[in-house]
């Protein structure tokens, strides 16, 4: 079995995932969520302390577990640096302590594996790849063959959503708030610009929307709007988002061969965008792969899933040289 540790950013997870059948033996999280609501975003400091708390403290159920491992496992990039140093300095000690290797995993890999919890890997597939952090287009051949295919020129999308909630005075993190409000809301109540629509680039851009939302909450009201304008605006800008990933993305796959097709990272927890993905797919003769809606935000079973994919091929890092990377260097820019 291999134990995974993740604290990228505000959620504490660790998994226990048997090598053999990849099967999740035990998975425990704790979201600091709440705790970090009331500033509208992630406080890095604050988070680091959290993970010092939640991290033993679910680390205590997993002893059972602790002959059987053969591993321990370890987001190490990319993500906050104080909070990542959590984790890596919690597998450090075990590694150490249980005389097992240590495994270094990327947090977006892990993402993308997130398709694979319990599954055998379905591969090449070209992944739409939506978090708090990032919002890319990859192409998957194996577990160490990613290539970036297109990327976003500024914000990601789910922090969009979260600015969107914040303007809104609504809490963090603003995905899940602003689904919602939108079911109730009138997506073309409100024209927003969508974003790159008239340039031939196969990017994403999501800060000048972001403008735009602003400007027409302030106008109308800002925090104190009514109820059913800020439904009506989640509905306008959730809409102008997924229209957005539609056409950037039918794009680039009108041109791509393969077949399958995955939305992975916490906004593919987003109902709305999953189901306007999948009809572009559709439309293109592809078939698009989803996440277990559990899986689709930061967790540790994904971690523990791409871990077993370098644990089969012995690649181990040692304790001085893993460090908590926060931000993803390459030799070749477009390489995972
Ligand atoms: O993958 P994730 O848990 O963490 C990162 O790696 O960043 O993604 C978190 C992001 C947040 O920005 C959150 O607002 C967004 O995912 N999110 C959503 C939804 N649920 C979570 N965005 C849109 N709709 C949702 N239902
Ligand atoms: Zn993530």
């Amino acid at each position: 079995m291999i134990l995974s540790i993740e604290s990228s950013c505000d959620d504490s997870a660790i998994a226990i995932t048997d090598i053999a059948t990849k099967n999740v033996i035990f998975h425990q999280k704790i979201s600091q969520e709440s705790e970090h609501s009331v500033y509208g975003g992630v406080v890095p400091e604050l988070a680091s302390r959290l993970h010092a708390v939640a991290l033993p403290r679910i680390l205590a159920l997993t002893k059972e577990y602790f002959p059987k491992l053969k591993a321990i496992a370890v987001t190490n990039e990319p993500g906050l640096g104080v909070t990542l140093m959590e984790g890596i300095a919690m597998a450090k000690t075990l590694s150490f302590a249980l005389n097992i290797p240590l495994i270094a995993v990327h947090h977006l890999k892990a993402h993308i594996y997130s398709l694979f919890i319990e599954k055998e890997s379905l591969l090449p597939l070209v992944v739409l790849l939506v978090s708090g952090g990032h919002t890319q287009i990859v192409r998957v051949k194996s577990f160490d063959d990613m290539e970036i295919l297109a990327t976003t020129m500024d914000d990601s999308v789910g922090e969009s959503f979260d600015k969107c909630a914040k303007m809104m005075g609504l809490g963090y993190p603003g995905g899940a708030i602003i689904e919602s409000l939108a079911k109730d809301g009138d997506c073309s109540k409100y024209a927003l610009p969508v974003p790159l629509a008239n340039s031939p680039l196969i990017a994403f851009s999501l800060s000048g929307l972001k403008n735009a939302v602003r400007l027409l909450i302030e106008s109308l009201g800002g925090a104190n709007m009514s109820h059913q304008d800020k439904c009506d605006v989640a509905a306008s800008f959730q809409n102008t988002v997924l229209l957005h990933l539609l056409q950037k993305s039918k794009k680039l796959l009108t041109k791509e061969p393969i077949k399958n097709i995955a939305i992975v990272g916490g906004v593919a927890a987003n109902q709305y965008i999953k189901i306007g993905y999948e009809k572009l797919c559709n439309s293109l003769g592809k078939k698009l792969h989803t996440v277990e809606l559990r899986y689709c935000s930061d967790n540790a079973a994904m971690v523990g899933r791409y871990a077993i994919e370098l644990y089969n091929n012995q690649i181990f890092t040692n304790q001085i040289d893993l460090q908590a990377n926060t931000t993803q260097k390459h030799k070749n820019n477009t390489k995972l």
